[in-house]
């Protein structure tokens, strides 16, 4: 079907290519704004706290839209993927699950783990966590920790995985795309990409 809002079980309706997409651009916009803020911003400087809020608004926002994209894919058909053998179609299922896997981790840890609010893009505030009734039920009284002793456990996942492990991932996520459209030259990319006009739909 052509410009469906829904998936079918041969490609990918508009809702779930703008929200692939959405989230693609805000993973990047994320790791711009902490690494500026690490490589080229001095302590304790308006730009290194602009940066980090920066950082903080758009992990919020990949948080929201995760939560409306895992809604809508159980909701929706699965499309078929491309011919391929067993193993393939499991290695993708695979890294499909990992992409989700740090998609809802990173936002949630990111979160839990920071100490200040956030100015989310300078619209409204975010209370920090650890200013939550939800802190004092499930850490402090759950958990008996104060937090300090649960950040630190908290960032490790955090700044470990985010800085070793998700920017790999999607590199690996968008080599296997390049590879499907360049060297098997099939569908995989085009059924993913935002048609202007879906008259061109293939
Ligand atoms: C998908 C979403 C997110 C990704 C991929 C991500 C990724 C990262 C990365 C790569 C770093 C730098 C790690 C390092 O090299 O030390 C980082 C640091 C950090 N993140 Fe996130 N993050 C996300 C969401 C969030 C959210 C929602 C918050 C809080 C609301 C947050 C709070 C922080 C803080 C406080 C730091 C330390 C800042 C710094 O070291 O300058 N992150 N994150
Ligand atoms: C330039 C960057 C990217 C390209 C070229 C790209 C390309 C694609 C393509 C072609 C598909 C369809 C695969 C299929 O039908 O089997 C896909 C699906 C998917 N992509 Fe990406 N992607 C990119 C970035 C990302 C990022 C940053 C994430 C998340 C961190 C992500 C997560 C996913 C997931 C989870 C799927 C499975 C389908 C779904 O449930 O939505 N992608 N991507």
């Amino acid at each position: 079907m052509r410009n469906a809002i829904k998936n079918t079980r041969t490609g990918y309706g508009s809702v779930a290519r703008w929200l692939h997409w959405s989230i693609a651009l805000l993973f990047l916009a994320g790791y711009c704004a902490v690494y500026y803020r690490h490589w080229f911003t001095e302590k304790e400087t308006p730009e290194n706290w602009t940066a980090l809020q920066l950082h903080l608004s758009f992990g919020i926002t990949i948080g929201v839209f995760v939560i409306l994209r895992v809604i809508w894919t159980a909701v929706n058909d699965k499309p078929e993927p491309p011919p391929g053998k067993p193993w393939e179609h499991h290695l993708a299922g695979l890294g499909h699950f990992m992409l989700y896997f740090f998609m809802i981790t990173m936002p949630l840890t990111g979160y839990l783990g920071t100490g200040v609010a956030v100015e989310f893009f300078k619209l409204f505030t975010v209370p920090k966590f650890e200013d939550t009734i939800l802190f004092q039920v499930l850490v402090v009284r759950g958990l008996g920790m104060n937090f300090e002793e649960f950040e630190s456990y908290i960032d490790f996942f955090h700044k470990r995985s985010g800085r070793y492990l998700v920017w790999v991932l999607i590199l690996i996520h968008v080599a296997a795309a390049a590879y499907h459209h360049y060297v098997r030259r099939d569908n995989t990319l085009t059924r993913m990409l935002i048609r202007m006009n879906p008259e061109t739909e293939q």
